[in-house]
C-alpha cells in the first residue's frame, strides 16, 4: 500500500478493519508521512459527550509547508494551479510550486504588514480567481483563521458571518464576473462594514479594473502592497489542534454557525481522502468545479490536491457560459483526468442539447465525481454514459461541511460502484443507523438516521463562540453519537444510499438553508405577518424553495407582492435563497399548542395533497382546504 493508497478491494478490507481495531495506530501512520515541525504527543483524545475532540496533541506544523514548501525539491515545476477565466477569450493563469509558493509568501507578508496575526480572523469575499486560493493559503501561512464567504451570500449575509467571528480583516475584489454579468463585489463589501466594527482593514484585488470606493485608512489595493514586500515568509508553527478556519453552514435554527476546523487533522484527513477516493496519481490534472466559498473547495480544490502535489484547476466561470459546453471544452482543453462536480450541474446540462457534450473528445477523462446532494439515477446514467463513456468509474461522495471530508464513497475502481450509492464508509469512518430511539440497525436492508460513532481527524471540533450549540445540534440527539442530520438506506452489500436531510435543512443545488433562517429573511419583509418553507422536489436544483406566507394586506396584485418577498430574500441571504414559489395564504396549518405542521406545507409544496393524514389535531382544519386550492 504505497503511500497508502488502497489499491485492491482486498486492501480495501485490510485497511477498513485495521481503522476499526486500531484507529489510533492507523491514523498516526499516515500522518507520519507528513512535514511536522515536531511530532505529536498522543493520536487521539476525544469524547462525544461535551463533545472534546482532539486528534495529534501537541504536533507542530505549518499546513501551507504541507501544501507547498515540501514539494519544491521533487515537483517546483510542476504545475500546483490553472485557473481558467469566465471569459473563454481571455488567457487562463498557470503557476508551478514554486511560483505559487512565491506567491502564497507575498500575499502572506502584505496580510502581516497591514496587521494582521496568528489568530487573527480573516474575512475572505472574493470571486474564483487565483488570489482568492492564494489569500487562503497566505493566511494559513501566517496562523490566521481564514472565515471564506461565498461571494454570492449578500451584504447583511456577510455582515453576520464577519460579526460572529470579529475578523479583523476582509480580502475581496473591485468585482466579479459570472457569465455574462458583472457584480460590483467591493459594493457589496463597504455595504456590510457599515454594520461591522472589528473589521480594521480591507485589501483589495482588481479583478474588473473598475473604480471602487476606497476607505482612507482601511482600504488598500493589492497591486500597491505586494509591491512593498519580500517574496520569503516562514510559515508559522501551529499546533495541531490550533484552528485553520471557521466555515459559516446552515442548521435549523436562523443563525448560520461557524464549523471550526483544525490544522492537524483536517490536513491528514483532506490529503488521505483525496488520494483514496479519485484514485490520483502523480500525472493526473485534476478539477473540482466547486467555488472555494464552499466546503469542497476547500478541501478538494485547495488542501486535498496541493497536499498531494496535484495539478489542481480552478474555474471563475459557470457551466452554461457562453454555450452549454464549456466545462467539456475545458476538460479537453487541460487534459483533465479527474473531474468532481455536482449533481444540480449534471441535471441543468442534462436540459441541453446532446451535442454540447458530444463534440468533445473528453478522452483525459479517468475518473468521475459528484458531491452535494443525492444523485438520482438519470443524472447518474447521463453522467456516466455521456461524459464518462462508461469507462470511467464515478464516485458518489458522501460528506459534510462538518466532516471536512469524504466519509462514504466508492474509491474509483477499487470498491463497489451502485447507481444512486455512495457507497461503502471510508477506512477511519464508522458509520451506524440508528432508529427513532438512537437503538442501533445492525442488519443490512434496512433505513435509518446516519451517524457517526467514533471520531475521524477531519471532523468538525466545536462551532466558533458557541461551543454549546455544536453539542447540541451534533451530539445530543443520540447520545454518544454524532448525528449527520441525514436519512440513509443500506443495502444488502452494506452499501450505503443517502436519502437526504431529516432536520429543517434543504439542499437547494447542494448548498444548505435551514427553513428558519429563509423563513427569518423572510419575516423582514414590512407585509408579512408570519411565514413557513418547506422544500419540495425541484428538476434542476434537487429541491425547490417553497414559502407559505401570511400577510398583512394582500393587494391585488400579488405579483408585485412576490416579487418584494424574494428582494428581502436576496438582500437578506443572496440570490441563492431565493423562494421558487410564494403562496399567500390567511393561516397555516397548527397545532393546538402552536407548532406548525409542516408535513402537510411538504405534502402540498410536493403536490401530493391526496392523503394529507391526520388533520384531526389542528386548529383550524378549514385553513387546509384553502392551503390545498391554492397551491401552486
Ligand atoms: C449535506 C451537507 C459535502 C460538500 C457539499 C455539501 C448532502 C452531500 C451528498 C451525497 C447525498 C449528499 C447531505 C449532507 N450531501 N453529499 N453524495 N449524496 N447527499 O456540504 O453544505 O455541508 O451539506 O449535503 O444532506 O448532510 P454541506
Amino acid at each position: 500500500m504505497m503511500n497508502h493508497q488502497i489499491k485492491t478491494f482486498e486492501e480495501y478490507k485490510t485497511a477498513y478493519q485495521e481503522s476499526v481495531e486500531n484507529p489510533e495506530g492507523f491514523w498516526a501512520d499516515i500522518a507520519e508521512s507528513f512535514t511536522w515541525r515536531k511530532k505529536w504527543d498522543k493520536v487521539l483524545e476525544w469524547n462525544f459527550e461535551e463533545p472534546n475532540i482532539k486528534w495529534f496533541q501537541g504536533g507542530k506544523l505549518n499546513i501551507t509547508e504541507n501544501c507547498l514548501d515540501r514539494h519544491l525539491k521533487t515537483r517546483g515545476n510542476k504545475l500546483a494551479l490553472i485557473w481558467e477565466p469566465n471569459d473563454p477569450k481571455e488567457r487562463f493563469v498557470r503557476y508551478t510550486y514554486k511560483e505559487l509558493h512565491e506567491k502564497v509568501c507575498q500575499f502572506a507578508n502584505v496580510l502581516k504588514n497591514n496587521g494582521a496575526k496568528k489568530g487573527d480572523r480573516i474575512c475572505i469575499y472574493m470571486p474564483m480567481i487565483p488570489e482568492l486560493a492564494i489569500a487562503v493559503l497566505a493566511c494559513a501561512r501566517i496562523g490566521a483563521i481564514h472565515s471564506v464567504v461565498f461571494a454570492g451570500f449578500s451584504a447583511s449575509a456577510m455582515a453576520d458571518r464577519i460579526n460572529d467571528a470579529q475578523c479583523s480583516m476582509v480580502l475581496t475584489s473591485d468585482g466579479l464576473n459570472r457569465g455574462a454579468k458583472q457584480i460590483p463585489v467591493k459594493r457589496v463589501v463597504d455595504e456590510a462594514l457599515a454594520t461591522c466594527d472589528s473589521v480594521q482593514k480591507v485589501i483589495v484585488v482588481e479583478r474588473l479594473g473598475w473604480a471602487v470606493n476606497m476607505v482612507e485608512g482601511r482600504d488598500v489595493w493589492y497591486h500597491d502592497e505586494v509591491q512593498q514586500v519580500g517574496k520569503d515568509c516562514p510559515a508559522e508553527e501551529m499546533d495541531a489542534e490550533d484552528m485553520l478556519f471557521i466555515l459559516y453552514t446552515s442548521g435549523s435554527t436562523g443563525k448560520p454557525k461557524g464549523v471550526v476546523h483544525t490544522c492537524g487533522g483536517y490536513m491528514v484527513y483532506a490529503q488521505y481522502t483525496f488520494r483514496n477516493v479519485f484514485q490520483y496519481e502523480e500525472s493526473d490534472i485534476y478539477w473540482c468545479t466547486a467555488d472555494i466559498g464552499w466546503v469542497t473547495g476547500h478541501t478538494y480544490l485547495l488542501y486535498g490536491p496541493l497536499l498531494s502535489g496535484a495539478t489542481t484547476v480552478m474555474f471563475e466561470g459557470v457551466p452554461n457560459y457562453p454555450d452549454m459546453g464549456r466545462f467539456w471544452q475545458i476538460v479537453d482543453k487541460f487534459g483533465v483526468s479527474i473531474f468532481y462536480t455536482a449533481p444540480t450541474a449534471i441535471r441543468s446540462l442534462m436540459g441541453g442539447d446532446i451535442d454540447d457534450v458530444l463534440s468533445y473528445s473528453l478522452d483525459s477523462l479517468k475518473v468521475l465525481g459528484s458531491v452535494g446532494e443525492p444523485i438520482n439515477e438519470e443524472a447518474w446514467h447521463w453522467y456516466h454514459i455521456h461524459v464518462g463513456k462508461e469507462r470511467c468509474p464515478l464516485v458518489d461522495t458522501w460528506w459534510q461541511t462538518e466532516t471536512g471530508g469524504i466519509m462514504i464513497s466508492t474509491l474509483a475502481g477499487i470498491t463497489p460502484m451502485k447507481p444512486s450509492h455512495a457507497g461503502l464508509p471510508l477506512p477511519g469512518v464508522q458509520p451506524i443507523l440508528v432508529d427513532n430511539e438512537g437503538n442501533e440497525i445492525k442488519e443490512n436492508g434496512v433505513e435509518g438516521y446516519l451517524c457517526m460513532k467514533f471520531p475521524w481527524p477531519g471532523m468538525i471540533r466545536t462551532t466558533y463562540g458557541d461551543p454549546e450549540r455544536c453539542r447540541l445540534s451534533y451530539f445530543s440527539t443520540y447520545k454518544g453519537l454524532y448525528f449527520s442530520g441525514d436519512g440513509a438506506k443500506r443495502d444488502e452489500n452494506g452499501l450505503y444510499r443517502i436519502i437526504g436531510r431529516v432536520d429543517d435543512v434543504i439542499n437547494v443545488s447542494g448548498h444548505r438553508f435551514g427553513t428558519a433562517e429563509i423563513e427569518e429573511a423572510i419575516n423582514h419583509n414590512e407585509h408579512v405577518i408570519e411565514s413557513a418553507v418547506v422544500g419540495y422536489p425541484h428538476d434542476v436544483k434537487g429541491q425547490g424553495i417553497y414559502a407559505f406566507v401570511i400577510c398583512k394586506d394582500v393587494p391585488e396584485n400579488q405579483e408585485m407582492l412576490r416579487a418584494e418577498i424574494i428582494e428581502t430574500v436576496v438582500e437578506k441571504i443572496g440570490k441563492i435563497a431565493r423562494p421558487d414559489k410564494i403562496q399567500i395564504v390567511s393561516g397555516l396549518p397548527k397545532t393546538r399548542s402552536g407548532k406548525i405542521m409542516r408535513r402537510i406545507l411538504r405534502k402540498v409544496a410536493e403536490g401530493d395533497t391526496s392523503n394529507l393524514g391526520d388533520t384531526s389535531t389542528l386548529l383550524d382544519p378549514a385553513v387546509v382546504d384553502e392551503i390545498k386550492e391554492g397551491a401552486l
